[in-house]
């Protein structure tokens, strides 16, 4: 049996979590910085920094009171240190060697998108070990997050081959862009999906960018597409408020809340998803996989788990919610599975905001 405290704080989520063996979460905190990043639509670097440093220290003892754990239940301390943002990252990471060292402890250092694709080794509330077996390899995990969209073969644990990935924007840098462009505020994922319900996934053709490499995505021409049907529905609607002899501003008529927004974004949705999924089926299909894990903030989009679980022909997994977006309950599972396989870090890890998957 292995106690394993997890630290992230790769981006703008501070999380602290105590888990079992890889698969039990037994605390699970996140104090989310959202809130404070909202005005400026993103994530500002240096701020995320700070709050990292405020929240650090409760959020870890919280973890631990959460879990009833003492300092000497814990087999090792799990901390991302990379790829994420420098600044953020060494607070977590930091924090986790201080520990570790004060308390002599096993440091051992997780790659963040490793950590997304183990929250499906965490058996979800209401699931047991048997009903929510580890999944078989070897397995196609579909990496869909803020920072990376890949397709990655995972042949046992630890072995990682990336088929393809974005040549551009990550899949939820898309979204987030395009919330942005339709005033729909951040994060956009969520935003984009929640209006998505109202409207015509098939109200405009949007570009599906299917030319790139067989497992790559590209989403930057889709963002033009939209971006340009947007100015172009402006214009027109200018020009209608024009023709009836009123000034937009006079009549007081906002062109912006005259765009059919909701059709926009169901149209933008299904486009991205459209992508995602005819990608994924074919790298399942080519290298025989025998199951589909998708991971990263991303795979809690309704739409693409629908749909992946349609067309995908080998039984699909996903997180629940709470631990596809950036948590550290899925560190700490990634951290139990490179503890038993012998991994230990010292004083001299250092943050590394580019770290591959195939360079952990
Ligand atoms: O994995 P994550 O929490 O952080 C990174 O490691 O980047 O992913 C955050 C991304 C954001 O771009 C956010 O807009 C997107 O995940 N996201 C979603 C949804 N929930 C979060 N995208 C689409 N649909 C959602 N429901
Ligand atoms: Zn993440």
């Amino acid at each position: 049996m292995t106690l394993i405290l997890g630290i992230e704080s790769s981006c703008d989520e501070t999380a602290a979590a105590v888990v079992e063996n890889g698969r039990h979460v037994v605390s699970n905190v996140v104090a989310s910085q959202t809130e404070l990043h909202k005005r400026y639509g993103g994530v500002f670097p240096e701020m995320a920094s700070r709050a990292h440093i405020r929240a650090i220290t409760p959020v870890v003892r919280e973890a631990m009171t959460q879990a009833r754990a003492d300092w000497e239940d814990i087999d090792a301390i799990a901390a991302v240190y990379g790829p994420g943002l420098a600044g953020s990252l060494l607070v977590g990471l930091n924090a986790a060697k201080a520990i570790a060292y004060a308390r002599d402890i096993p440091l051992v250092g997780i790659n963040h998108l490793e950590a997304h694709i183990y929250a499906n080794w965490l058996v979800p509330p209401g699931e047991t070990e048997v009903s929510w077996p580890p999944p078989p390899f070897p397995l196609l995990c579909l990496v869909v997050s803020g920072g990376h969209t890949d397709l990655v073969l995972v042949e046992e644990h630890h072995q990682y081959r990336r088929l393809g990935s974005t040549i551009d924007d990550a899949a939820g840098e898309a979204f987030d862009k395009i919330a942005r462009l339709l005033g729909l505020g951040y994060p956009g994922g969520p935003a984009i999906q929640r209006v998505a319900e109202q409207g015509d996934p098939e109200a405009f053709a949007f570009p599906r960018a299917l030319q790139v490499g067989p497992y790559d995505f590209s989403f930057s021409g889709l963002k033009t597409a939209v971006l340009r049907k947007v100015q172009a529905l402006r214009r027109q609607a200018g020009e209608d408020v024009g023709r009836r002899g009123v000034k937009l501003a006079e009549a007081g008529v906002d062109a912006e809340s005259d765009l059919p927004i909701a059709d926009l974004a169901a149209s933008f949705q299904a486009a991205v998803v459209d992508a995602l999924v005819s990608k994924t089926v074919a790298a399942v299909e080519d290298h025989d996989a025998v199951q589909l894990l998708v991971a990263g903030g991303v795979a809690a989009n309704t739409r693409l788990r629908s749909e992946l679980q349609h067309q995908v022909t080998v039984p699909v997994r996903f997180p629940p919610i709470r631990y596809c977006t950036d948590n550290a309950a899925m560190v700490a599972a990634a951290g139990h599975f490179r503890y038993l396989d012998g991994r230990r870090d010292h004083a001299h890890l250092d943050a590394d905001p580019s770290l591959h998957l195939d360079h952990v």
